[in-house]
């Protein structure tokens, strides 16, 4: 297919368009060698395995919440894109569960971890205050949508020799993630946008969970994988968990400004990543969203693109 023609055709913020991709991935087929998916960075594909432990309880959280919302929020088209987002999340939560089952039939002390964070979110869902849940589901969003920017730009560091299957799973959930990056906080703005210090002390919270939710696990993953053992394995490990939360933490700075939105969060502008324009593109042209081949990524990232 000519790229060019579909990339000039494209939207010019990232976050101009929802759309709901139903993909199911195969992720049974990935044996224990290749549970570490990522040859670039094992390191990497161990965060993500961890990260991804507890996430389908939170989108799953995130759904109701918004379902719950939806009719109090006034502005027609934030609820179209609180539609949109309920679609892609619950894509999501599905895609993740039947990968995290793999994993958890790898490493099977992380079955208590997810049984916990569902019934965690669960408590949250019946006992705590519209205002905390439509908080801290934006709060979490920020992290979400700031870790698809990230992974996205460093992705030949992080995964560009990697499995198929498991590198197009995280490609397709990180462009959705920065496509419905801005629609958690427009509700909370257009619920609660006064409590402007409300706001920030979600983000802090929900910061802290994610990482304490995704250090739980991969401490599970270091030790099934013996590197606790080896003590090089054991301080890149730790070292990439530090390095990444930095990077993270940095990128969510502006997020605690006055006239802040992830519209114009710096990372995210009308320069986008080249490998999410491609991508969608690419799907929209009829190409299989559930594999990616590294060569063909590469092409994406060689190939002039025409704005
Ligand atoms: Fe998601
Ligand atoms: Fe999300």
């Amino acid at each position: 297919m000519d790229i060019n023609a579909s990339l000039a055709d494209d939207h010019p913020h990232p976050m101009d368009a929802i759309l709901v991709r139903p993909l199911r991935f195969d992720a049974q087929r990935v044996g224990n060698e290749d549970i570490l998916w990522s040859k670039s960075s094992p390191e990497f594909a161990m965060f993500s395995n961890a990260l991804g432990i507890h996430v389908p309880w939170f989108e799953r959280f995130l759904v109701a919440v918004m379902r719950q919302s939806r009719e109090r929020v006034d502005s027609e088209r934030l609820r179209a894109d609180m539609k949109a987002i309920i679609g892609q999340e619950a894509n999501h939560a599905h895609a993740f569960e039947d990968w995290n089952n793999r994993l958890i039939n790898r490493y099977p002390q992380l079955k208590s971890l997810s049984d916990k964070a569902k019934r965690d979110f669960a408590q949250m869902q019946a006992h705590k205050p519209d205002q905390f849940k439509v908080g801290f589901v934006a709060g979490y969003e920020t992290f979400t949508f700031l870790a698809g920017l990230i992974i996205l730009d460093r992705y030949h560091e992080l995964m560009g020799d990697a499995d198929p299957t498991i590198r197009a799973l995280w490609v397709w959930h990180q462009v959705e993630e920065v496509e419905h990056g801005s629609v958690a906080f427009d509700v909370y703005q257009n619920l609660y946008g006064e409590k402007e210090w409300y706001r920030k002390a979600m983000v802090m919270l929900a910061a802290l969970h994610i990482i304490s939710e995704t250090f739980k696990a991969y401490h599970v993953m270091i030790k099934g994988e013996g590197w606790y053992r080896r003590p090089r394995r054991m301080l890149a490990a730790f070292g990439f968990f530090t390095s990444f939360a930095i990077d993270l933490f940095r990128s969510s700075l502006p997020v605690f400004g006055r006239r802040y939105h992830p519209r114009v969060h710096p990372r995210c502008n009308h320069d986008q990543n080249r490998i999410a324009v491609a991508w969608r593109a690419w799907v929209l042209a009829g190409g299989d969203p559930t594999h990616l081949e590294t060569a063909n990524v590469n092409k994406w990232c060689t190939d002039p693109i025409t704005h």
